[in-house]
């Protein structure tokens, strides 16, 4: 089961990293001339001394030399082309959490208002009487998510009152599947859209034409999903001629961290996102304003915990990462030795494909010593073992990334926290993280863990800040993205 299609290994192929200077390993064009210069003098140096007399001839020197030098020249050649593909490799192994992520001119990138920034122009208008400069009354956005499996919808006040929600959750048609069925959540968002966006507005017991806005997830996330929540947005909004907002999927969960007081969480900051799809360490500048400082190389956090929770036979319908986390209450978190991802490496990045494999082999070495056929005939006791050794692995990763992040930031005064994404829901993360905060007089904000997973909520709340700077787009013109990375601006501090 481990490789097949989950809600997470699809996401993940729309997932961001960051890009990282290069170095040239062994092998600059100095170290090769300096090896040649070496080499060559040997090769005279053999010719002379293992000739028996002193009757050395020149030719014999010269002709000696000159075969020594044709293999030598081969040696070089082939270290070279060793040096090449060595350093092809390690760019690739850079390149791996980067194709899902950096702006490399094949993607449309999330550039907010205009490729410098900071200038944000209201294309659809702004709702009436607010200001660029925060002025003004308070307003209503209607937001739509439909990115991956659930289907949200929620209306939310400028100030972050959330006044009506509604989720329709996928979790029993995947379950069946054992992870998302990307045509099957379309079906199921089809049938959704209208029912959750009522709800919505009864619950906030509002029309259409008293909200004032509209924003809807337009990326990234699975294309023929958000379709169905974006053309439901771009219908309202046309209708009944609604300012309209294309959110960022990404965004929106970073900012999540703001909607109950962004006093609390004021630019810049750093932010730890860990969701099925994504696990990124992030410098936050301001609105659209991401400088991503470490990415996974492989699978994000969300997937792994998925994939876990599959192996354990846990239900994984609307991802493994809640059950898997309630079963690991009741292990214990050393017994499974398993080893902690690029312990050694110095940098901001993840790497969660080794520990997937790490805690298969260990529950498959598990079964055999416990003389059951298969991982899923383990006792709960020894399940609950693998799933609190893995989560306390897992956090250790999180752990060492985060804090070599933050020694980076504090060099910027930067110290502030923002925990995001559907993994930032689990209890044991939040509080784990909390003393790493604590420890380093650190101010760490995480949304309350129903806020962390995707729901309608995040795509309003989104578009009020993109509002409140004036940033609006032009519902005529939008499309849906499965890949939008984050346009990166290295001139803006
Ligand atoms: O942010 P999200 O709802 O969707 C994406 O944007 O991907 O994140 C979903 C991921 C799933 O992998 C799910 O298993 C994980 O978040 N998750 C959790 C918990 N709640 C959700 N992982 C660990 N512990 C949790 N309590
Ligand atoms: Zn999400």
């Amino acid at each position: 089961m481990w490789g097949s299609s989950t809600r997470s290994s699809r996401i993940a192929a729309i997932g961001v990293t960051t890009v990282h200077g290069f170095t040239s390993p062994a092998g600059s064009i100095s170290s090769r001339m300096s090896r040649l210069r070496h080499v060559n003098t040997n090769a005279i140096m053999r010719a002379f001394t293992t000739n028996g007399n002193n009757s050395t001839s020149t030719v014999d020197v010269d002709s000696s030399t000159s075969a020594d030098i044709t293999k030598n020249a081969k040696r070089i050649e082939k270290r070279k082309q060793k040096d090449k593909r060595q350093a092809s490799a390690a760019k690739r192994s850079k390149f791996i959490g980067l194709a899902k992520a950096v702006d490399r001119g094949s993607f449309p990138t999330y550039q907010p208002g205009g490729s410098s920034g900071d200038i944000f122009v209201a294309k659809s208008g702004l709702p009436v009487d607010i200001s660029s400069t925060g002025g003004g009354r308070l307003f209503t956005v209607l937001g739509i998510e439909s990115s991956c499996d659930d289907t949200g919808a929620a209306v939310v006040r400028s100030d972050g009152v959330i006044l009506g929600e509604s989720l329709a959750s996928q979790a029993h048609i995947h379950e069946e599947w054992g992870g998302i069925v990307p045509g099957l959540a379309k079906t199921a968002h089809e049938e959704n859209i209208d029912r959750v966006v009522n709800d919505a507005l009864q619950q906030a017991q509002i029309t259409l034409e008293e909200i004032d806005a509209i924003g809807v997830t337009v990326g990234p996330g699975l294309e023929i999903c958000l379709r169905v929540g974006c053309e439901k947005a771009i219908q309202l909004a046309t209708e009944y001629d609604k300012p309209f907002v294309g959110i960022h999927h990404l965004e929106a969960h970073i900012l999540m961290a703001r909607i109950e007081n962004p006093e609390l969480l004021q630019f810049p900051f750093l932010a730890l996102l860990t969701s099925g799809g994504h696990c990124q360490l992030l410098k936050c500048l301001g609105i659209g304003r991401y400088e991503i400082i470490g990415g996974t190389l492989d699978d994000s956090l969300g997937e792994c915990y998925d994939k876990t929770a599959r192996l354990l036979g846990l239900p994984v319908g609307g991802g493994g990462g809640p059950a898997l986390e309630a079963l690991a209450k009741e292990g214990n978190a050393t017994l499974i030795p398993l080893t902690i991802p690029l312990h050694r490496r110095h940098d901001c990045d993840f790497s969660y494909a080794g520990l997937k494999t790490n805690i298969r082999r260990a529950a498959e070495g598990l079964a055999i010593d416990r003389n059951v056929t298969s991982v899923l005939d383990l006792s709960r006791k020894d399940k609950a073992d693998l799933a609190a050794s893995f989560q306390n692995t897992a956090i250790i990763h999180l752990e060492q990334r985060l804090e070599r992040a933050m020694k980076m930031m504090e060099k910027e005064d930067i110290s502030s926290l923002a925990v995001v994404g559907g993994v930032a829901a689990n209890q044991e993360l939040r509080s784990r993280l909390n003393a790493v905060c604590e420890h380093k007089n650190w101010n760490m904000v995480v949304p309350p863990p129903r806020l962390c997973t995707d729901q309608g909520a995040m795509a309003s709340w989104a578009a009020i800040e993109r509002l409140k700077i004036g940033s609006s787009d032009d519902p005529s013109n939008q499309t849906v993205y499965a890949r939008y990375p984050f346009s990166s601006y290295p001139n803006i501090s």
